[in-house]
């Protein structure tokens, strides 16, 4: 009997669930699952979408970044960083080494034609040479702990496993952090010092047009303190460098920066169609792709600078390393300053 009564309180239950269903929205029977309803906004999509492009009414967090609970952008950061600028990037690099060595293999060393003399000309001081290995010490290190960031995983996982790797990347990042202080030191002190040498002049299209020299013995195009050759080395390092130093600093103190939202609005004004309201964390993405993209390319034509410093020319390490180069090595690369040098050295006629 009691059975037949439930049997009938279930049938009616049923129908009238079935009425109350067919008259109300779907998200409204839900109720307490879907998150839309909640806030009231007129649809999930609504809601969705307000998620995605980190609208901070989506959430109970007050603060913007901690607000957004999906970030698209990511992907696209992802997808690049992963995708063509570690792919970009290692082409360079390994092209860049690829060329040096058949350069070498065809030219060979690029040697004093007239031989050493024996007699040596001061070319860089105590100061000059200390800001130069400044800047170029912390480089190297700032480079290998870089591109270890970028490749590190692939390539010495394998061959070292994991916990070394772990261990040497935890060294490396700190070693990047604090360095990156010495490479500004460096690459101020080195403006400081060089920049009158490097104003372009006329003899540089010359100098330029004749290929520097290097292809060909005995071919030496005039240059005064710094050929043509070192002046784009010069304002790469200074302006790439200034470039690098600024993101990676912005990339220390994140969240902090507008950089690149003021450059998009600067750039607007001379014709682009750049995003200016760029959120914290899309401002933190393109600081992180930016430094990438400019150490990769100064990794890429440094590496060409320390051949032709090292290995590839003759006498030129001797600049760096005690400051005084062969005479006849000075002539043949840079007549100029040479002449300039011996006439402040030699004595001033008697009045
Ligand atoms: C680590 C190996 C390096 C070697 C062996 C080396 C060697 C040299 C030498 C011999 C010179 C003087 C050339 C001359 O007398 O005309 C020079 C100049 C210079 N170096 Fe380096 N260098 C190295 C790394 C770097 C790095 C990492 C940077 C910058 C990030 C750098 C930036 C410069 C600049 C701006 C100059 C002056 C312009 C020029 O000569 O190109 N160097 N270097």
């Amino acid at each position: 009997m009691l059975n037949r009564y439930f049997g009938v309180f279930v049938i009616l239950a049923g129908l009238l669930c079935g009425m109350v269903s067919m008259t109300t929205p779907v998200h409204a029977q839900q109720k307490g699952e879907v998150p839309g309803q909640t806030l009231g906004v007129n649809s999930d999509a609504d809601l969705w979408r307000y998620v995605r492009t980190g609208n901070a009414g989506s959430t109970q967090m007050k603060n913007e970044l901690s607000a957004v609970m999906i970030q698209s952008e990511g992907d696209n950061w992802r997808a690049f960083r992963n995708g063509p600028l570690s792919n970009v990037g290692a082409y360079a690099v390994l092209g860049i080494i690829g060329l040096l060595v058949v350069f070498y293999f065809i030219r060979g060393k690029i040697r004093i034609d007239a031989g050493p003399s024996g007699d040596t000309i001061l070319r860089f001081g105590t100061i000059d040479r200390f800001a130069h290995w400044l800047m170029a010490g912390s480089f190297v290190v700032l480079g290998i702990t870089g591109l270890n960031m970028l490749y590190g995983r692939y390539i010495l996982i394998p061959i070292i496993g994991k916990d070394a790797f772990a261990a040497f990347t935890t060294v490396g990042k700190y070693a990047h952090n604090y360095l990156a202080f010495a490479f500004m030191a460096g690459l101020a002190l080195s403006f400081i010092l060089w920049v009158r040498h490097n104003v372009p002049s006329k003899i540089d299209i010359a100098w330029l047009k004749a290929g520097g020299g290097i292809f060909k013995k005995g071919v030496h195009p005039p240059a005064r303190k710094f050929n043509a050759g070192q002046k784009i080395i010069f304002w790469a390092v200074m302006i790439g460098g200034l470039s690098v130093s600024m993101s990676g600093i912005a990339l220390l103190f994140p969240f902090q920066t507008t950089m690149f939202a003021d450059t998009f609005a600067l750039l607007n004004v001379i014709g682009f169609n750049l995003p200016t309201d760029l959120t914290a964390m899309q401002e933190q993405q393109l600081n992180q792709l930016w430094h990438g993209i400019v150490s990769l390319a100064l990794v890429t034509m440094i590496i060409a600078h320390i051949y032709i410093g090292s290995v590839g020319m003759e006498g030129a390490i001797d600049a760096m390393n005690t400051g005084h180069v062969d005479r006849n090595w000075a002539k043949e690369h840079h007549n100029l300053w040479v002449e300039e040098e011996d006439k402040k050295a030699r004595p001033k006629p008697a009045e």
